[in-house]
């Protein structure tokens, strides 16, 4: 993966550094990041829409991976910035990203997080639910204050790696029917406000998807829609967002596209549906989560114990695993790995990797392939950068893992460790009086 290879001692390298001295300078578990890939993906988006000449924001799905520094990176890239909570926004904030670039998800902002958005100035909200529509015009009328707006809407397609499904109606928490009048109803309600400005259309039809066909789908349906809002309406949109989701390579079995071919795929549905119903060209925008920074994070964790299962199987086990990975857990995704001081051998052994959390399910690779492993060596789990460091947890009171940045031989701190300090930060003492 990117800039990934093999150094003189048979240790894998990361952005030219030596993983097992990342390991012994940082300690495990460990979150690296490979910048030069994650700059590579986001320049891969920007110049295809660049190249079909079509205006666009790429906005970082930052769900996928939040912390101060990969903002300040998505800024040098020109990345635009999607948060979904009023944590991720004051992080941005306080990483110095332009609020104008900054769009605001969620299906349950909450009035603080409306209003913190309306006074740090962002670019935009998109809304997902009548109950917001009632606290956006609220919160603009009393501030007399402005703030862009994109619909979210529910178009009824729905995809998950290879396989998309379609429905009149889609069973989903988040956004506007588009296929029942909720979407029609919540177009009338903002569409002549004051304060509030109608982009446009949002949808997000899925995450780790390999096709083209569901996004294609997905953006036919938005356009009809707008094109009908034009007639009736005379509504000019100005931006289609058709959200993230696009599929990255864990293990050999997954074979998605280069990040880049969905978008371009995506663009030309949009412009021959716009020739189609004479709609000028909305701009488009994404919002890539995983397919910008998850090859791109490897986790190091140093292996402990081993246990043989008679007949069964061999067990090793990490310093980390669900607190640090729950995806084995949650979804049972699967994962590649390396032992990193011995990358030149051979792969002859099979074991479990398993994590140290008390639970059975804690496994992060059920029989992978690996170079044979004892106590004290590093194993390498690839393609960890998203939705593992920001679905860590304190589980058993395990503190999450330091993260560090690689690029061109440097590298740095970006999250530090976990302190037992940090644990207990919150805790207050026992002081009700016992009941007698
Ligand atoms: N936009 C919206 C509105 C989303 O809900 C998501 C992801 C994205 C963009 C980014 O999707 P991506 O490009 O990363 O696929 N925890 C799960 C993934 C949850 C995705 C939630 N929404 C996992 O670990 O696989």
């Amino acid at each position: 993966y990117g800039t990934q290879s093999i150094n003189e001692n048979g240790h894998l390298t990361i952005g030219g550094v030596d993983a097992t001295e990342l390991a012994k300078e940082y300690g495990t578990p460990l979150f690296v990041y490979d910048l030069e890939l994650i700059r590579r993906r986001a320049r891969g988006f920007i110049e295809t829409f660049h190249k079909l000449g079509v205006k666009a924001e790429v906005a970082y799905a930052s769900k996928a991976f939040s912390c101060i520094a990969i903002y300040q990176l998505a800024h040098e890239e020109n990345l635009s910035l999607d948060v979904v909570s009023g944590g991720e926004l004051y992080t941005a904030i306080q990483s110095g990203f332009p609020a104008e670039r900054i769009h605001f998800h969620g299906n349950n902002k909450s009035y603080a997080e409306l209003v913190l958005a309306f006074d740090s100035n962002i670019g935009c909200i998109v809304v997902d639910n009548f109950y917001e529509i009632q606290l956006l015009k609220e919160i603009s009328e009393t501030k007399k204050q402005s703030m862009r707006i994109l619909l979210r809407v529910t178009p009824g397609v729905e995809a998950h790696t290879h396989d998309f499904i379609t429905t009149g109606q889609a069973d989903s928490k988040f956004g506007f029917d588009l296929n029942s009048g909720q979407a029609d109803q919540a177009f009338n309600e903002v569409r002549d406000h004051e304060y509030l400005q109608l982009l446009g259309l949002h949808c997000h039809i899925g995450s780790q998807i390999f096709e083209t066909d569901g996004f294609s789908l997905a953006a036919k349906k938005l356009m009809k829609k707008i094109s009908e809002w034009k007639d009736q309406f005379k509504f000019e949109c100005t931006v289609l967002n058709l959200g993230g989701g696009f599929g990255i390579r864990y293990t050999e079995e997954d074979k998605p596209l280069e990040p880049q071919d969905y978008v371009e795929e995506m663009i030309k549905t949009v412009q021959s549906h716009a020739v189609e119903l004479n709609l000028s060209m909305p701009e488009i925008w994404i919002e890539p989560g995983r397919s910008l920074v998850g090859d791109a994070g490897t986790t190091l964790y140093t292996i402990g114990s081993h246990k043989t299962v008679p007949n069964i199987r061999e067990y090793i086990a990490v310093d980390g695993g669900m607190s640090d990975n729950i995806r084995p857990a949650l979804y049972d995704a699967k994962y590649e790995a390396v032992i990193a001081n011995k990358v030149n051998e051979q792969k002859t052994s099979t074991y479990t990797v398993a994590g140290k959390l008390c639970e059975s399910g804690d496994k992060l690779i059920i029989d992978a392939p690996l170079q044979q492993a004892g106590s004290g060596d590093i194993l390498a789990v690839f393609c960890t950068g998203a939705y593992g460091y920001s679905m860590a947890s304190n589980y058993n009171r395990i503190p999450r893992p330091a993260v560090v940045f690689v690029e061109s031989g440097q590298h740095q701190l970006a999250i530090n460790r976990e302190s037992y300090e940090n644990i207990v930060q919150n805790d207050l003492p026992l002081s009700l009086k016992k009941g007698e």
